[in-house]
């Protein structure tokens, strides 16, 4: 697809017009990935952050929220509990916590691994290139990194440096922090440590940052494409009180007419145009989206792009704790009841579960093509040159 056609369609509002843009997502959706919905049991493992992200309510100075961090016997009985629900896939996300160390989820992942056959996706945040070979050796299947916003002036100012680099800043505040922030983003060097190390690899990116705006979401679509993702998050920017983006007195504008407005449908169009850039790609219906449309937002999803949805399986305890943004989706339900809701969700829209692990068929395509390149097995890295094709 072309940019101007991004542009148009992230412009358009004219909802006789918007229904081509779903039905061509949907069918692109059934095309390429069919129409199982795959379900992955989230465990919040962690919400201890050393990070300063100007957006997220797990930041560390945030002082307000009390901490938490389960214990590895804790973390193996939601795994035990998401094999039950019938999930094929856990995903273990946490805050940026040094606490989880590398031999520490090394053990913990070998141990669902041994365990259960579930597939074990990561989202740990920032980690270091022998960390993430060491959980890759462990049996670790995916990573999710979302990039945020391919805009570095952007991502640097809402996304500081790690709180023990800011220690070398004498009495850096954090506007002299936001100001010093490297002007570029690592998580695009670790997304392709990730796949060097033959991780199903995923990103995203946040719809309506307060000086976001059109060209930025054009340009993030354009780099999913680029980045030839096996899986795709998108959800839109939801404001939390105690973050420093919360007030806009000490945010740049957007040029008038151009801030991404953080609606339902700009975050549907920005679904649908990922399901083109990225066909084979599994693309969740986002909790985000639950939380701004709790009637239909995860049914609107599925209906225009998306087939995975991550179901909660944290402990009801930990879960409230795990406030990324106030008022998350889903978060008085059990696991049971969220199971049970989303498969009624999923049976209303004439849409089938998943069975098995549900990997993404972008990396099996990947793998395959590999393997017969250089006889290399379905997990081998891909080859340089296989990078920066299309989905
Ligand atoms: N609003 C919406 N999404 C958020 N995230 C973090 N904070 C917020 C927020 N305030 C998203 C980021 C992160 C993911 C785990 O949650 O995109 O990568
Ligand atoms: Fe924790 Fe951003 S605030 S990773």
């Amino acid at each position: 697809m072309r940019r101007s056609e991004i542009l148009n369609w992230l412009r358009e509002t004219d909802a006789g017009r918007l229904e081509e843009l779903w039905r061509l997502a949907d069918r692109t959706r059934q095309q390429y990935v069919g129409g199982e919905v795959h379900l992955r049991g989230l465990i919040e493992l962690s919400n201890h952050c050393v990070r300063l992200c100007g957006y997220c309510g797990l930041r560390a100075g945030n002082t307000a929220l009390q901490r938490y961090r389960m214990s590895d016997d804790e973390v193996l009985d939601c795994a035990r509990r998401a094999v039950e629900y019938g999930y094929g896939t856990v995903v273990l996300q946490s805050g940026e916590d040094p606490l989880l160390t590398r031999e520490r989820m090394s053990g913990l992942i070998r141990r669902i691994k041994a365990e259960t056959p579930m597939a074990v996706t990561l989202s740990l945040g920032e980690r270091a290139d022998d960390e993430l070979a060491e959980w890759r050796r462990a049996g670790a299947d995916r990573y999710l990194l979302r990039f945020e916003t391919s805009n570095r002036e952007l991502f640097a100012r809402i996304h500081p440096p790690r709180a023990d680099q800011i220690s070398l800043l004498p009495q850096a505040g954090e506007g002299s922090v936001f100001r010093t922030a490297a002007k570029r983003n690592n998580r695009l060097a670790i997304l392709e440590t990730l796949r060097d190390l033959g991780y199903e690899v995923g990103s995203g990116a946040m719809i309506g940052i307060p000086g976001q705006t059109y060209d930025d979401l054009a340009d993030d679509i354009e780099l999913f494409g680029r980045l030839d993702l096996d899986m795709v998050g998108v959800g839109p920017y939801l404001r939390h009180p105690k973050t420093p983006l919360a007030d806009r007195r000490n945010w740049p504008e957007a040029p008038e007419g151009e801030q991404v407005p953080v609606d339902e449908t700009m975050t549907c169009k920005v679904v649908a145009l990922t399901r083109l850039a990225c066909p084979r790609a599994n693309i969740p219906a986002t909790t985000a989206l639950a939380t701004l449309n709790t009637a239909n937002g995860r049914e609107l999803g599925l209906a225009r792009g998306a087939n995975v949805v991550m179901p909660n399986v944290t402990p009801k305890k930990y879960r409230i704790l795990y406030e990324i943004y106030p008022d998350k989706a889903c978060i008085a339900e059990t696991g049971r009841e969220c199971r049970r809701c989303l498969i009624e969700r999923i049976e209303a829209l004439g849409r089938r579960l998943g069975s098995g692990r549900g990997d993404s068929p972008n990396y099996q395509q990947r793998s395959a093509a590999d393997g017969a390149g250089r006889g290399g097995g379905p997990t081998a890295a891909p080859t340089r040159e296989m990078r920066g094709k299309k989905c």
